[in-house]
């Protein structure tokens, strides 16, 4: 009877390896990668419903020089850096390090550098940074655009799941502009030319920003995507993706 009780443990053991084996496809360990697909140019879902864009290239060819296979799971913004290390592996979203999320996670190297935008009405009055306060202002939850609209005087801040709703509240008057990242500006701008106009954030006194893959704190694999980044800036992958999703 033990020895009948040893064999089942035994199977059941074996299957439970086999089973985490089984994450493995054509032997390529699955790396598990969050993001929030409402951010284009990095990242959106593309016409074939699946997450396309800058940062999903990137990680994707990362996965390759790791022997990785990447699997992209789309949620919403806010909740990437708790899912960290529990319900994906890493992250990568054009997010900005700072502070607060280093406490959380560790990142990777800088891969781009990024500034927060202002998008209006044309038309709109307002040019200076004098002139963002005591405004509405929309945003898109859990962004460094949201935390920078909150330290603003008197700002009414509406934040709202995805930028392009904000966008959308801003055409229909709803908020008086939409404070969002240089590059998606840029591409929601360039969708409604005639209605909306842009403004650097530096000329707001808005600070530079970096964004880098976010990791479980204290992995090993902070090393991994670095070395993959910068071999993939030696070879040149880096230069096209970028030619290709972001400067095209
Ligand atoms: N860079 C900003 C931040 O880190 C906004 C990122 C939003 N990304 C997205 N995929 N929705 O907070």
């Amino acid at each position: 009877m033990k020895k009948m009780l040893a064999m089942v443990l035994a199977v059941v053991l074996c299957a439970s390896v086999l089973a985490g084996c089984g994450s493995k496809d054509n032997g390529a360990k699955k790396l598990t990668v969050g993001t929030n697909a409402e951010f284009p140019p990095f990242e959106y879902v593309g016409d074939d419903g699946q997450p396309d864009g800058f940062d999903v290239a990137l990680i994707k060819a990362i996965g390759e020089k790791m022997g990785r296979e990447v699997v992209v799971e789309n949620m919403a913004f806010e909740s990437l850096v708790a899912a960290v290390g529990t319900k994906i592996d890493v992250a990568i979203a054009g997010m900005t390090v700072n502070d607060e999320r280093k406490q959380s996670v560790d990142f990777s190297e800088n891969y781009y550098e990024a500034v927060q935008y202002v998008i209006v009405k044309k038309g709109s009055d307002i040019k200076t940074a004098d002139d963002l306060k005591g405004k509405n202002i929309g945003v898109q939850i859990g962004t460094t655009g949201m935390f920078l609209a909150e330290d603003i005087e008197n700002a009414n801040v509406k934040s709202y799941n995805k930028g392009l709703d904000a966008v959308n509240d801003l055409r229909n008057d709803r908020v008086d502009l939409v404070i969002i990242d240089k590059n998606p500006a840029m591409v929601f701008q360039s969708k409604y030319q005639d209605e909306l106009e842009i403004m650097d954030g530096a000329d707001f006194d808005f600070e530079k920003e970096y964004y880098a893959i976010a990791c479980p704190k204290g992995s090993d694999i902070v090393a991994e995507i670095n070395a993959a980044i910068d071999s993939l800036k030696q070879d040149g992958t880096f230069d096209k993706l970028v030619q290709k999703y972001i400067e095209e």
